[in-house]
């Protein structure tokens, strides 16, 4: 696993020295998008000239295969049509005409360390929203967060991690950073941090941008609103900013749950990783339960998405509410 590298890994404080200001956020994106070059090697053209395939579908077949592999993203003949539109700007920008010629540069040096990202970015489905699933938020706030800094007869816990895992365009650790803060209020001394990962470096861009459209926000509570968003200047572009004091409790780094070993050091104390396992099948969803388990402390809870279940996997974890495990003390 590649150590998190340049401003994605860096925590909000890290980010304000890279000159980025809340007071024009169109003019932020230049200097983002020079922070994240290390990451988005654009190969632009193809030396050699088209092939043509001498079979379309076994292309098709081998490029499902090779993306399933790569980022665990289940690839049924089902996905035929959509992996082709999705990929088809890829292949314009390449010049590239066939999927066959797409697959094969994927695996010369210069597809698998420029274009693989873009790839992946293409065929990621990054829906997400502000308090998406809100019980879970709840449970987090009234069972979780108390059980945990009251475990162990008189050591309370004063800080607590928590792991975004699938965070997309970072309105879940945003909106978790929110709840933890209004949690934090009412415990003197508690203090927390959330991790965010991804895989899809388009998505994670824009998390650490934390620059949404005003409609985007509408679910988060008006209360909160006021405390943790900043509005733009310029009142004709309706975008909002999440604020630095919650910006700076998050930190982001790129993560492929494929890797055999997460780069992560902290022990974390809960998982949020929801709408994610629900794109890969089975055998990749519990050894991915067993990797989280690796990092998850004693008494470590995890919360998945709401059509996603460990039922009748071999994983140390016990179920305490719907779509809500916890790892045994
Ligand atoms: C539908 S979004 C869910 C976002 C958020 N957790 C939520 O529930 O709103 C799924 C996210 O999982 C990420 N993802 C898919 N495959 C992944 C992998 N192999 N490693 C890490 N993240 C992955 C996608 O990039 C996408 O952002």
């Amino acid at each position: 696993m590649k150590k998190a590298e340049g401003p994605i890994a860096e925590t909000a404080r890290g980010r304000e020295r890279t000159a980025l200001s809340d007071r024009k956020h169109g003019e932020e994106r230049p200097a983002l998008r020079k922070g994240l070059r290390f990451m988005i090697t654009v190969e632009t053209s193809l030396k050699s000239g088209p092939v043509t395939s001498s079979s379309p579908g076994d292309d098709q077949r081998s490029l499902r295969a090779f993306i399933q592999k790569e980022c665990g993203i289940k690839m049924p003949p089902a996905k035929r049509v959509m992996l082709e539109a999705r990929l088809q700007k890829r292949l314009r920008a390449l010049g590239i005409t066939t999927l066959k010629d797409y697959r094969e540069y994927l695996l010369t040096d210069a597809g698998r360390n420029g274009e693989l990202i873009h790839c992946i970015d293409a065929v990621t489905t990054n829906k997400t929203d502000f308090f998406r699933e809100p019980s879970h938020f709840d449970y987090l706030a009234a069972q979780a967060l108390p059980s945990l800094i009251d475990a162990g007869a008189g050591r309370e816990r004063k800080r607590i991690t928590v792991w975004s895992a699938g965070c997309s365009t970072g309105e879940e650790p945003y909106t978790l950073a929110m709840v933890l803060s209004e949690f934090a209020e009412t415990r003197p001394g508690f203090d927390f941090k959330v991790l965010a990962t991804d895989i899809s470096t388009r998505a994670l861009e824009k998390a650490w941008l934390a620059v949404y459209d005003r409609e985007r926000a509408a679910p988060i509570p008006e209360k909160l609103k006021a405390k943790y968003l900043l509005r733009s200047k310029d009142s004709s572009k309706n975008l909002v900013r999440i604020a630095p004091w919650i910006r700076e409790k998050v930190a982001f780094q790129r993560l492929n749950f494929m890797e055999d070993r997460f780069s992560i050091r902290d022990k974390i104390d809960v998982i949020f990783c929801r709408n994610v396992i629900i794109y890969f099948d089975r055998p990749t969803q519990e050894q991915l339960m067993n990797k989280f388990c690796r990092h998850l402390g004693p008494g470590g809870y995890l919360f998945l998405g709401h059509s996603e279940t460990i039922h009748n996997m071999d994983v140390p974890l016990v179920a305490t509410a719907p779509t809500i495990y916890r790892r045994p003390q």
